[in-house]
């Protein structure tokens, strides 16, 4: 039995502590915002945060994450500004990687309220997105960052 602490609510689960956080967020607590990728830490689909730091969930054993705080995009208040800059901008497309994109770059605000271009990219740069909406998550990010988002 591990104890985990997402989006505020504490979870009593009972499984192999070694299983990914991703597994018990999406089939153990029905948390199914957190998506599925490629499973080996390469896309960035599965992005939550982990006190405060955007973590790959399907890299870390939920063992691992006892007594930390989760949050996932269902923990993001619906105020959040990147939630807002995403629909003004209409970023998503199939939307499949668009929940990682947002987690990370909220961590990336959290840390950094400001960033230019560089920083964005440079952040972002592990977060993948078949659709090719990059230009688009540049300015909805550069919108919630101060307002700077459109051309
Ligand atoms: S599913 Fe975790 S990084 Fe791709
Ligand atoms: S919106 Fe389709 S993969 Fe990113």
């Amino acid at each position: 039995m591990i104890a985990l602490e997402i989006n505020g609510t504490r979870y009593q689960v009972d499984i192999n502590p070694e299983v990914p956080l991703l597994w018990v967020l999406r089939n153990h607590l029905r948390l199914t915002g957190t998506k599925y990728g490629c499973g080996i830490g390469e896309c960035g689909c599965c992005t939550v945060h982990v006190d405060g730091r955007a973590e790959r969930s399907c890299m870390i054993p939920a063992g691992k994450v006892e007594g930390r705080r989760i949050t996932t995009i269902e923990g993001l208040s619906e105020n959040h500004p990147l939630k807002k800059a995403w629909l003004e901008v209409q970023v998503p497309q199939c939307g499949y990687c668009q929940p990682g994109q947002i987690m990370q770059a909220a961590a990336l605000l959290g840390e950094n309220p400001d960033p230019n271009d560089e920083e964005i990219g440079r952040a972002m740069s592990g977060n993948l997105c078949r659709c090719g909406t990059y230009p688009r998550i540049l300015r909805a990010i550069r919108k919630a960052a101060g307002g700077r988002g459109m051309p």
